[in-house]
Protein backbone atom coordinates (compact mmCIF):
# COMPACT_ATOMS: atom_id res chain seq x y z
CA UNK A 1 0.00 0.00 0.00
CA UNK A 2 1.23 3.71 -0.83
CA UNK A 3 -0.32 4.46 2.71
CA UNK A 4 0.01 1.87 4.98
CA UNK A 5 -1.65 0.10 7.68
CA UNK A 6 0.61 0.38 10.91
CA UNK A 7 0.45 -2.95 13.13
CA UNK A 8 -0.28 -3.00 15.84
CA UNK A 9 -3.80 -0.97 15.32
CA UNK A 10 -4.86 2.32 17.03
CA UNK A 11 -8.80 2.60 17.69
CA UNK A 12 -9.26 5.28 15.29
CA UNK A 13 -7.24 3.81 12.07
CA UNK A 14 -8.98 0.49 12.70
CA UNK A 15 -12.42 2.18 12.46
CA UNK A 16 -11.50 4.31 9.61
CA UNK A 17 -10.89 1.37 7.57
CA UNK A 18 -14.42 0.26 7.76
CA UNK A 19 -16.21 2.39 4.98
CA UNK A 20 -13.74 1.69 2.48
CA UNK A 21 -13.69 -1.28 3.40
CA UNK A 22 -17.26 -2.46 2.92
CA UNK A 23 -18.10 -0.06 -0.18
CA UNK A 24 -15.14 -1.38 -1.65
CA UNK A 25 -13.19 1.72 -2.53
CA UNK A 26 -9.80 0.95 -3.51
CA UNK A 27 -6.64 2.88 -2.14
CA UNK A 28 -3.44 3.31 -4.26
CA UNK A 29 -0.74 0.48 -4.00
CA UNK A 30 2.81 0.52 -5.04
CA UNK A 31 3.02 -0.81 -8.80
CA UNK A 32 3.49 -4.59 -8.28
CA UNK A 33 5.95 -6.40 -10.31
CA UNK A 34 5.08 -9.57 -11.84
CA UNK A 35 7.94 -12.15 -12.78
CA UNK A 36 5.48 -13.58 -16.26
CA UNK A 37 2.94 -12.23 -18.00
CA UNK A 38 1.14 -15.50 -17.46
CA UNK A 39 0.73 -17.95 -14.72
CA UNK A 40 -0.47 -21.44 -14.47
CA UNK A 41 -2.21 -20.82 -10.99
CA UNK A 42 -2.88 -17.51 -9.15
CA UNK A 43 -2.64 -18.19 -5.16
CA UNK A 44 -4.81 -15.35 -3.72
CA UNK A 45 -4.32 -14.90 -0.54
CA UNK A 46 -6.00 -11.98 1.65
CA UNK A 47 -8.32 -11.03 5.02
CA UNK A 48 -11.41 -10.39 5.51
CA UNK A 49 -12.05 -6.73 7.11
CA UNK A 50 -15.81 -5.90 8.17
CA UNK A 51 -17.42 -8.72 6.14
CA UNK A 52 -15.54 -7.73 3.06
CA UNK A 53 -12.26 -7.64 1.36
CA UNK A 54 -9.87 -5.71 3.10
CA UNK A 55 -8.83 -2.88 1.65
CA UNK A 56 -5.32 -4.04 0.35
CA UNK A 57 -6.99 -7.48 -0.85
CA UNK A 58 -10.16 -4.99 -2.95
CA UNK A 59 -6.85 -2.83 -4.00
CA UNK A 60 -4.95 -5.49 -5.79
CA UNK A 61 -7.54 -7.48 -7.07
CA UNK A 62 -8.63 -4.11 -8.98
CA UNK A 63 -5.14 -3.10 -10.22
CA UNK A 64 -5.16 -3.82 -13.72
CA UNK A 65 -1.58 -5.44 -14.00
CA UNK A 66 -3.07 -8.31 -11.65
CA UNK A 67 -6.76 -8.37 -13.24
CA UNK A 68 -4.89 -8.92 -16.79
CA UNK A 69 -2.88 -11.71 -15.64
CA UNK A 70 -6.58 -13.87 -13.73
CA UNK A 71 -8.05 -13.76 -17.46
CA UNK A 72 -8.57 -17.21 -18.50
CA UNK A 73 -6.43 -18.64 -15.11
CA UNK A 74 -7.46 -20.59 -12.63
CA UNK A 75 -7.08 -18.90 -8.82
CA UNK A 76 -7.22 -20.61 -5.40
CA UNK A 77 -7.94 -18.05 -2.69
CA UNK A 78 -6.66 -18.23 0.90
CA UNK A 79 -8.29 -16.62 3.72
CA UNK A 80 -6.91 -15.64 6.90
CA UNK A 81 -9.98 -14.77 9.00
CA UNK A 82 -11.17 -14.77 12.63
CA UNK A 83 -14.33 -16.64 11.33
CA UNK A 84 -16.52 -14.60 9.10
CA UNK A 85 -15.24 -14.75 5.46
CA UNK A 86 -18.33 -15.80 3.62
CA UNK A 87 -19.47 -12.41 2.46
CA UNK A 88 -15.79 -11.21 1.21
CA UNK A 89 -15.63 -14.67 -0.25
CA UNK A 90 -18.93 -13.99 -2.21
CA UNK A 91 -17.19 -10.61 -3.51
CA UNK A 92 -13.69 -11.86 -4.26
CA UNK A 93 -15.78 -14.55 -6.19
CA UNK A 94 -17.26 -11.65 -8.25
CA UNK A 95 -14.45 -10.28 -9.23
CA UNK A 96 -12.39 -12.92 -10.04
CA UNK A 97 -15.24 -13.95 -12.45
CA UNK A 98 -14.95 -10.09 -13.55
CA UNK A 99 -11.53 -10.23 -14.68
CA UNK A 100 -11.73 -13.44 -16.41
CA UNK A 101 -10.47 -15.68 -14.02
CA UNK A 102 -11.93 -19.18 -12.85
CA UNK A 103 -11.80 -19.63 -9.13
CA UNK A 104 -10.79 -23.33 -8.66
CA UNK A 105 -10.32 -23.64 -5.16
CA UNK A 106 -10.58 -22.02 -1.30
CA UNK A 107 -9.05 -22.43 1.56
CA UNK A 108 -10.17 -21.16 4.88
CA UNK A 109 -8.00 -20.02 7.74
CA UNK A 110 -10.05 -19.31 10.95
CA UNK A 111 -9.95 -18.98 14.70
CA UNK A 112 -11.66 -21.89 15.69
CA UNK A 113 -12.67 -20.58 19.39
CA UNK A 114 -16.30 -19.14 19.93
CA UNK A 115 -17.15 -16.54 18.11
CA UNK A 116 -17.57 -14.28 21.52
CA UNK A 117 -14.29 -15.42 22.60
CA UNK A 118 -12.01 -14.76 19.30
CA UNK A 119 -14.15 -11.37 19.47
CA UNK A 120 -11.97 -10.19 22.59
CA UNK A 121 -8.74 -12.32 21.99
CA UNK A 122 -8.60 -10.28 18.55
CA UNK A 123 -8.92 -7.09 19.36
CA UNK A 124 -5.90 -7.36 22.05
CA UNK A 125 -3.83 -8.63 19.83
CA UNK A 126 -4.83 -5.95 17.04
CA UNK A 127 -4.27 -3.30 19.40
CA UNK A 128 -1.51 -4.77 21.38
CA UNK A 129 0.44 -6.74 18.76
CA UNK A 130 0.88 -9.02 21.33
CA UNK A 131 -0.99 -12.96 20.05
CA UNK A 132 -0.23 -14.28 23.30
CA UNK A 133 -3.10 -15.77 25.96
CA UNK A 134 -4.59 -12.15 27.44
CA UNK A 135 -4.58 -12.28 31.41
CA UNK A 136 -3.45 -15.78 30.91
CA UNK A 137 -7.27 -16.56 30.75
CA UNK A 138 -8.75 -15.92 27.03
CA UNK A 139 -6.69 -18.60 24.73
CA UNK A 140 -4.53 -17.43 22.16
CA UNK A 141 -6.53 -15.50 19.44
CA UNK A 142 -6.09 -16.09 15.56
CA UNK A 143 -5.70 -19.41 13.66
CA UNK A 144 -4.11 -22.13 15.88
CA UNK A 145 -0.37 -23.08 15.15
CA UNK A 146 -1.07 -26.46 14.30
CA UNK A 147 -3.07 -25.33 11.83
CA UNK A 148 -0.75 -23.22 10.59
CA UNK A 149 1.45 -26.06 10.29
CA UNK A 150 -0.41 -28.34 8.66
CA UNK A 151 -0.88 -25.79 5.95
CA UNK A 152 1.14 -27.95 3.64
CA UNK A 153 -1.34 -30.52 3.03
CA UNK A 154 -3.57 -28.35 1.62
CA UNK A 155 -0.71 -26.95 -0.68
CA UNK A 156 0.86 -30.28 -1.79
CA UNK A 157 -3.32 -31.10 -2.54
CA UNK A 158 -3.41 -27.76 -5.01
CA UNK A 159 -0.01 -29.27 -6.88
CA UNK A 160 -0.86 -32.26 -7.37
CA UNK A 161 -4.67 -31.31 -8.99
CA UNK A 162 -2.62 -28.56 -11.14
CA UNK A 163 -0.06 -31.31 -12.10
CA UNK A 164 -2.32 -33.91 -13.33
CA UNK A 165 -4.75 -31.03 -14.47
CA UNK A 166 -7.79 -31.90 -12.85
CA UNK A 167 -8.69 -28.36 -11.32
CA UNK A 168 -12.23 -29.10 -11.53
CA UNK A 169 -12.78 -31.31 -9.12
CA UNK A 170 -10.26 -29.66 -6.31
CA UNK A 171 -12.71 -27.62 -4.30
CA UNK A 172 -14.67 -31.14 -3.74
CA UNK A 173 -11.43 -32.18 -2.01
CA UNK A 174 -10.58 -29.32 -0.09
CA UNK A 175 -13.78 -29.02 1.31
CA UNK A 176 -14.01 -33.20 2.24
CA UNK A 177 -10.41 -32.22 3.72
CA UNK A 178 -11.72 -29.57 5.81
CA UNK A 179 -10.09 -27.06 4.45
CA UNK A 180 -13.90 -24.78 4.58
CA UNK A 181 -16.60 -25.22 7.23
CA UNK A 182 -19.24 -22.98 6.70
CA UNK A 183 -20.60 -22.88 10.36
CA UNK A 184 -24.44 -22.20 11.10
CA UNK A 185 -24.27 -19.50 12.83
CA UNK A 186 -22.12 -17.48 11.98
CA UNK A 187 -23.40 -18.23 8.29
CA UNK A 188 -26.62 -16.56 9.83
CA UNK A 189 -24.99 -13.34 10.79
CA UNK A 190 -23.56 -12.64 8.17
CA UNK A 191 -26.72 -13.32 5.80
CA UNK A 192 -27.65 -9.68 7.46
CA UNK A 193 -25.05 -7.74 8.84
CA UNK A 194 -23.36 -6.81 5.43
CA UNK A 195 -26.79 -4.51 4.75
CA UNK A 196 -26.34 -2.87 7.96
CA UNK A 197 -22.39 -2.05 7.41
CA UNK A 198 -23.57 -1.08 3.99
CA UNK A 199 -26.29 1.64 5.43
CA UNK A 200 -23.78 2.63 8.29
CA UNK A 201 -20.57 3.01 5.17
CA UNK A 202 -22.76 4.76 3.10
CA UNK A 203 -23.73 6.89 5.63
CA UNK A 204 -20.44 7.86 7.02
CA UNK A 205 -18.62 8.34 3.73
CA UNK A 206 -20.50 11.63 3.43
CA UNK A 207 -20.04 12.86 6.84
CA UNK A 208 -17.64 15.97 6.86
CA UNK A 209 -17.21 14.98 10.84
CA UNK A 210 -16.08 10.94 10.36
CA UNK A 211 -14.22 10.70 13.23
CA UNK A 212 -17.32 11.46 15.26
CA UNK A 213 -19.60 9.23 12.97
CA UNK A 214 -16.96 6.74 13.16
CA UNK A 215 -17.17 6.94 17.10
CA UNK A 216 -20.87 6.13 17.12
CA UNK A 217 -20.31 3.18 14.90
CA UNK A 218 -17.44 2.06 17.22
CA UNK A 219 -19.93 1.89 20.21
CA UNK A 220 -22.59 0.46 17.77
CA UNK A 221 -20.68 -2.28 16.62
CA UNK A 222 -19.69 -3.12 20.54
CA UNK A 223 -23.41 -3.18 21.38
CA UNK A 224 -24.39 -5.19 18.35
CA UNK A 225 -21.07 -8.16 18.67
CA UNK A 226 -21.83 -8.08 22.36
CA UNK A 227 -25.35 -7.19 23.22
CA UNK A 228 -27.91 -7.83 19.97
CA UNK A 229 -26.26 -10.77 18.74
CA UNK A 230 -26.09 -13.35 20.97
CA UNK A 231 -30.08 -12.35 21.94
CA UNK A 232 -30.62 -13.19 18.12
CA UNK A 233 -27.93 -16.20 17.86
CA UNK A 234 -30.52 -17.98 20.81
CA UNK A 235 -33.57 -17.23 19.41
CA UNK A 236 -32.39 -18.24 16.09
CA UNK A 237 -31.11 -21.64 17.41
CA UNK A 238 -34.15 -22.16 19.18
CA UNK A 239 -37.07 -20.82 16.89
CA UNK A 240 -35.33 -21.16 13.33
CA UNK A 241 -32.47 -23.75 12.77
CA UNK A 242 -35.41 -26.71 13.52
CA UNK A 243 -37.40 -25.89 10.44
CA UNK A 244 -34.59 -24.48 7.77
CA UNK A 245 -32.38 -27.59 7.79
CA UNK A 246 -32.80 -28.11 4.01
CA UNK A 247 -31.81 -24.45 3.54
CA UNK A 248 -28.58 -24.23 5.64
CA UNK A 249 -27.33 -27.56 3.96
CA UNK A 250 -27.90 -25.92 0.58
CA UNK A 251 -26.20 -22.35 2.13
CA UNK A 252 -23.19 -24.66 3.42
CA UNK A 253 -22.68 -26.41 -0.02
CA UNK A 254 -22.99 -23.03 -1.87
CA UNK A 255 -20.33 -21.43 0.38
CA UNK A 256 -17.89 -23.83 0.77
CA UNK A 257 -17.88 -24.00 -3.48
CA UNK A 258 -16.02 -21.86 -5.85
CA UNK A 259 -19.26 -20.44 -7.66
C1 LIG B 1 -9.97 -3.68 10.34
C2 LIG B 1 -10.15 -5.17 10.51
C3 LIG B 1 -11.39 -5.73 10.29
C4 LIG B 1 -11.57 -7.12 10.39
N1 LIG B 1 -12.79 -7.66 10.10
C5 LIG B 1 -12.92 -9.02 10.07
C6 LIG B 1 -14.14 -9.63 9.65
O1 LIG B 1 -15.10 -8.98 9.25
N2 LIG B 1 -14.22 -10.99 9.68
C7 LIG B 1 -13.18 -11.77 10.11
O2 LIG B 1 -13.31 -12.99 10.12
N3 LIG B 1 -12.00 -11.22 10.48
C8 LIG B 1 -11.84 -9.86 10.47
N4 LIG B 1 -10.65 -9.31 10.84
C9 LIG B 1 -9.51 -10.19 11.13
C10 LIG B 1 -8.67 -10.35 9.88
O3 LIG B 1 -9.43 -10.95 8.85
C11 LIG B 1 -7.42 -11.22 10.14
O4 LIG B 1 -7.77 -12.44 10.63
C12 LIG B 1 -6.52 -10.59 11.10
O5 LIG B 1 -6.27 -9.25 10.72
C13 LIG B 1 -5.20 -11.35 11.21
O6 LIG B 1 -4.57 -11.41 9.98
P1 LIG B 1 -3.26 -10.51 9.66
O7 LIG B 1 -2.26 -10.86 10.70
O8 LIG B 1 -2.87 -10.97 8.29
O9 LIG B 1 -3.73 -9.09 9.70
C14 LIG B 1 -10.46 -7.93 10.76
C15 LIG B 1 -9.22 -7.34 11.01
C16 LIG B 1 -9.05 -5.99 10.87
C17 LIG B 1 -7.69 -5.40 11.12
Amino acid sequence: MKKEFPFPWRSKSFFDAMPESVLGIPAEIIAPQFKEEKYDLVVFAYQPWYLSPSIPATSFLQNPEFAKRLKDTPVVTVIGSRNMWINAQERVKKMIKQNGGRLVGNIVYADRHNNFVSAVTIQYWMFTGKKDRWMGVFPRPGVADKEIADAGIFGSKVLEALKINDLDRLQTQLAEMKAVDPQTVLMFIEGRAPKIFSLWANVIIRKKNRSLWLQIFKYYLLFALFIIAPIIVIIYLVAIVPLTGRQIREHKKHFSGVN
